[in-house]
């Protein structure tokens, strides 16, 4: 079981969500994002429900990769005397993204910078002390999206995905059965504040019930896994073999 988890990206939406679900498996938590209040605020709500736990917070920008390192390092030797940090959910992302050559070259190097560059130094940071402990789950937060290029707003953050969904797979080829395991964590539409302004679709599930499904994968430690399972495990399949045409309605 891990007991120790450091969850990236945990001030709202899926992250703070995560959180909750753990905190009620009585797991010791490690919360940063930028927003240190609103990780305040989550801290004290889950130490009022769960006084047993320890959380301790931090703020961190995961686009200044020093910063990471420090972060990550400086957690695993604050939770050493609980058994260490075994768990570490790259889950800090961001939406946002214009269509290319549209004049919005900030939005989408922003999204380049959060969800691949950000990402590689989380799973950079999360080896290193991985491998000095020999042991331990890291765990990628990618998207559906990833599966195949998308359209206009969507198109540099796919991109982004996919990029850090492929670093993902290239350290479970390599890492292979060892005691360091490695989950992509692909979910649909979950709802949180990426997508407040998204009307309700028939495909869009609550938070609760979205994170309650990553959190079930998460802890059987699937190499990968799309969710909720339904429909996101047949529609993975599709989407793989669509033709480009089908793919410009979606997105
Ligand atoms: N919701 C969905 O339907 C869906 C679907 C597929 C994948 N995902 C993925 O799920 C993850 C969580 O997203 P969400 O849906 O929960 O959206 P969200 O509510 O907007 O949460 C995003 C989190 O990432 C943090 N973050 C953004 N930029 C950051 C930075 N530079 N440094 C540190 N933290 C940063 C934000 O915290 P601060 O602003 O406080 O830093 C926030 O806690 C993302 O990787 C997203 O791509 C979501």
């Amino acid at each position: 079981m891990r007991q120790n988890i450091l969850i990236t990206g945990a001030s709202s939406g899926l992250g703070a969500q995560m959180a909750r679900d753990f905190a009620a498996l009585g797991r010791n938590l490690a919360l940063v994002a930028r927003r240190k209040d609103r990780l305040e605020e989550l801290k004290a709500e889950l130490l009022q429900r769960h006084p047993q736990i320890t959380v301790s917070v931090g703020q961190l920008d995961v686009t200044d990769p020093e910063a990471v390192f420090t972060s990550f390092r400086s957690f695993a030797t604050e939770f050493a005397p609980l058994g260490g940090i075994d768990r570490i959910i790259v889950n800090a992302g961001l939406g946002k993204g214009q269509p290319l050559g549209t004049g919005r070259f900030d939005a989408n190097l922003e999204t380049a910078r959060t969800n691949f560059i950000g990402g590689l130094a989380q799973c950079e940071a999360a080896l290193e002390l991985f491998r000095a402990q020999h042991s331990g789950h890291l765990v990628v937060i990618s998207s559906m999206s990833a599966l195949r290029g998308m359209r206009k707003n969507m198109t540099t953050y796919a991109a982004s995905k996919a990029g850090i969904d492929a670093l993902a797979e290239g350290l479970r080829v390599e890492l292979g059965s060892g005691p360091i395991r490695v989950s992509t964590i692909r979910p649909g539409y979950i709802r949180s504040e990426m997508n407040e302004r998204v009307k309700n679709t028939p495909l869009i599930v609550s938070t609760e019930k979205g994170v309650r499904a990553m959190v079930a994968a998460i802890e059987k430690e699937r190499p990968t896994a799309n969710v909720p399972a339904w429909p996101w495990v047949p529609l993975g399949l599709l989407v793989r073999v669509l033709p480009t045409r089908a793919l410009a309605r979606m997105g």
